[in-house]
């Protein structure tokens, strides 16, 4: 079968720092040319890429960069959540000085959302600002980490055996100059992290006539049809995915660059789940991976916002047979409702020990709910628990 060259480019409309998100297949064997338009005359470029992704991939991308006249300098990284530090910052940030990049040489991240986070706030430092490429290589990376400029790493604190990492507690807002989705990588991504980008998608679906209006609807309706052929990494579809959820963060963050806006902007609505799942990702014993109890959290929002009687069954069924359309779990072991509520009571979006909850009102349509009773919120975790 010849390849599917079916492009798609979507348009991040931030004034003087509005970029391209490029969405194909192969699209890697042509950065050399992304590079050039998105940052001209860079001379030379810093490529940082995850250890874990095809080398032929790597060297594809190399070889474009230097027929088009970028001499690049690459290092293979291989980080766990354990390693998006400060110290793992200042490891680039000495390599970049030790290599003198220059203000005007840009940084390419290829790799997942982690690799992406610290990759693109050692841009928004170094040198007080050099431009950036991000080049995501997973689904939850493309949909979602990738579009917004949101960059940073995890914080230490605590005294020895009570140390632990704040997820995301320093970093910066720096947008990317030009994003490059090839959909290629997906072919080697574990099948656990293709289904939790879809987590990401579907949690989009929900929310996304509330973010766009009537014709979010369309997004709604074809996302939980796309979930099967998407999963198989049927080419076509994933590219009409990535597309599509490119178009709906972009909407989101064009309404709140810097997340200043407090009540039902699109931003808030992305917590949609996130409640609940940050609840269970946390637990000592917890083996899921984000997006598996990001989809779990939509599945108790559903159920939660069906108490409450915010919306009909269609919801929470809707949400059930989209996750296993999507290969992730429905309900999994959780201890008593006590322990996962105290865990969402130290929610970001808690105040003064409130709960607030992005809950599903409708198909498509999400709202913030104060203060929602602990039995509608126990009605939502029994329906995940086994
Ligand atoms: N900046 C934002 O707005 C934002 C939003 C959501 C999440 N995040 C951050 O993103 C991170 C999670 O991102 P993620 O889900 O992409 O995880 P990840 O970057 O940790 O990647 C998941 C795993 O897949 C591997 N991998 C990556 N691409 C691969 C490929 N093509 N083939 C084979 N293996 C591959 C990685 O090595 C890793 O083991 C977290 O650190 C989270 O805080 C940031």
């Amino acid at each position: 079968m010849p390849p599917d060259t079916t492009q798609r480019c979507v348009r991040v409309n931030l004034g003087p720092r509005s970029y391209d998100a490029r969405v194909g297949v192969g699209l890697l064997q042509h950065l050399g040319e992304f590079v050039r338009t998105a940052c001209p005359a860079p001379g030379r470029a810093h490529l940082f890429f995850d250890e874990a992704i095809e080398p032929e991939l790597v060297h594809a991308a190399c070889a474009s960069l230097a027929s088009h006249g970028v001499r690049a300098f690459t290092r293979g990284l291989s980080l766990g959540e354990g390693d998006k530090t400060l110290d793992t910052l200042g490891g680039l940030l000495r390599e970049l000085a030790e290599h003198r990049s220059e203000r005007h040489e840009p940084l390419i991240a290829l790799g997942g959302g982690l690799l992406g986070d610290a990759v693109g706030f050692a841009a928004a430092v170094h040198r007080r600002g050099v431009p950036w490429i991000n080049c995501p290589t997973t689904l939850l990376a493309m949909v979602d980490a990738g579009i917004g400029g949101k960059t940073g790493v995890n914080l230490e604190v605590g005294p020895g055996p009570s140390r632990h990492l704040l997820k995301n507690m320093v970093g910066a807002f720096h947008q990317p100059a030009v994003v490059i989705a090839d959909v290629a990588p997906l072919r080697t991504l574990p099948p656990r992290h293709l289904s939790g980008g879809l987590a990401e998608c579907i949690k989009h679906a929900m929310i996304a006539r509330s973010v766009l209006g009537e014709p979010g609807g369309d997004l709604t309706a074809w996302t939980t049809s796309a979930l099967p052929a998407a999963r198989r990494l049927d080419n076509a579809t994933l590219i009409e995915l990535i597309a599509r959820h490119v178009a709906l963060k972009a909407r989101v963050v064009e309404a709140d660059e810097r997340e200043t806006q407090t009540r039902d902007s699109g931003r808030i609505l992305l917590n949609l789940g996130h409640t609940f799942g940050h609840a269970i990702e946390t637990l000592d014993d917890c083996d899921l991976i984000h997006g598996e109890a990001v989809g779990l959290g939509l599945l108790a929002a559903a159920n939660t916002a069906l108490a409450l009687g915010l919306c009909d069954a269609t919801i929470p069924a809707m949400v059930q047979a989209a996750l296993h359309d999507a290969g992730l779990p429905a309900r999994v072991p959780l201890p008593d409702d006590g322990v996962i509520l105290e865990r969402m009571a130290h929610d970001k979006k808690s105040r003064e020990g409130r709960l607030r909850l992005v809950l599903p009102t409708g198909p498509g349509r999400a709202a913030v709910v104060e203060g929602p009773s602990p039995e509608a919120v126990a009605r939502g975790i029994a329906s995940i628990r086994v």
